[in-house]
């Protein structure tokens, strides 16, 4: 038997910009997914993961797909060597929390220790990377990254196929978020296709928006170096306003980001795939989360109280 697990993560800035090379920084969160694989009879997939409503469902095509991608990449043969899968953790499912790419993690480590293989992480994250093709389509590599070694990180995707540039960005003291979910599921590989057609259908409009992303992302890790909350919080805002241009947002989204400012958070924006999952908030201390916890709950959406940079 073998128990593993991937991380969560949450975009601070740059989601989508990053599938076109653009830098992000991202953070893992400290909920997790695990994966156990004990011997069994047959193959079987068990999905005990706390999830929105209607995500498995959503989900299945891409996890199926995954799971092949990753089999295959490992060279696992799963009629020969059947077992169970059984996914679980506090980690709760819906797009934006790379849940994923936690997923895909966590069963690249659990296959790596059931079948002793003692895979480094770079091995893994190349694995949770060829699981991630089944559900973003052409993904980055941001959330397997986040998945598999966690922190607070800067990335950028090398468009060459080389190797990726990823750097740990040490910040003063952790930062606590609160993420709201809309309960909405959207389906990645959809959206950034959406979004390529978007940008080729208006390069200029897009040309722009990217070229004000690219000031804003560097702005932003001196301002995560310097610990500037608020200068961070008006980035995040300015990073939701360009994802609102691209059509990212939704009705859902946009109220849990009022009911946030109207509670005194320094930033909020949609994070991740975007057109529902969740928004992250900037709350710094225990008192301003705990409200902005309870002020998004009250609102009827579900909230999750978590630290960026741990
Ligand atoms: C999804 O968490 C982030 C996207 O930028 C896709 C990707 O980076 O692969 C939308």
């Amino acid at each position: 038997m073998a128990e593993c697990y991937g991380f969560g993560k949450v975009i601070l800035f740059g989601e989508h910009f990053v599938v076109y090379g653009l830098p992000a920084i991202a953070s893992a969160v400290g909920d997790k997914t695990i994966a156990k694989i004990e011997k069994s009879d047959k193959y079987e997939l068990v999905d005990n993961r706390p999830a929105t409503e209607g995500y498995k469902v959503k989900k299945k095509g891409e996890i199926k797909r995954s799971m092949k991608l990753i089999l295959d990449f490992m060279k696992i043969d799963i009629e020969k060597n059947p077992v169970k899968i059984t996914l679980s953790g506090n980690l709760f499912c819906t797009s934006g929390i790379g849940a994923s790419a936690a997923m895909a993690t966590s069963i690249a480590r659990a296959f790596s220790d059931y079948f002793n293989l003692n895979l480094n992480d770079e091995q893994i994250n190349r694995i949770s990377y060829e699981g991630e093709k089944g559900s973003a389509g052409t993904p980055s590599g941001i959330d397997n990254t986040c998945a598999t070694f966690g922190g607070l990180l800067w990335f950028e995707k090398n468009l060459q196929g080389g190797e990726n540039k990823i750097e740990l960005l040490e910040i003063k003291q952790p930062i606590e978020i609160v993420l709201g979910n809309t309960g909405l599921s959207s389906v990645t590989s959809e959206v950034v296709a959406d979004m390529k057609k978007a940008k080729e259908a208006d390069p200029e409009k897009y040309d722009k928006i990217f070229k004000e992303y690219e000031r804003l992302v560097k702005e932003a890790r001196g301002s995560l170096e310097s610990y500037d909350l608020e200068k961070i919080g008006k980035l995040m805002d300015e990073n939701h306003r360009l994802l609102k241009e691209m059509n990212l947002s939704c009705k859902e989204a946009e109220k849990i980001i009022s009911i946030a400012k109207e509670n005194g958070a320094l930033g909020a924006k949609i994070t991740g795939t975007g057109r529902g999952g969740y928004v992250i908030t900037l709350t710094p201390g225990e008192e301003l989360q705990e409200k902005m916890a309870k002020a998004i709950e009250s609102a009827g959406f579900m909230a999750i109280k978590s630290k960026i940079g741990v």
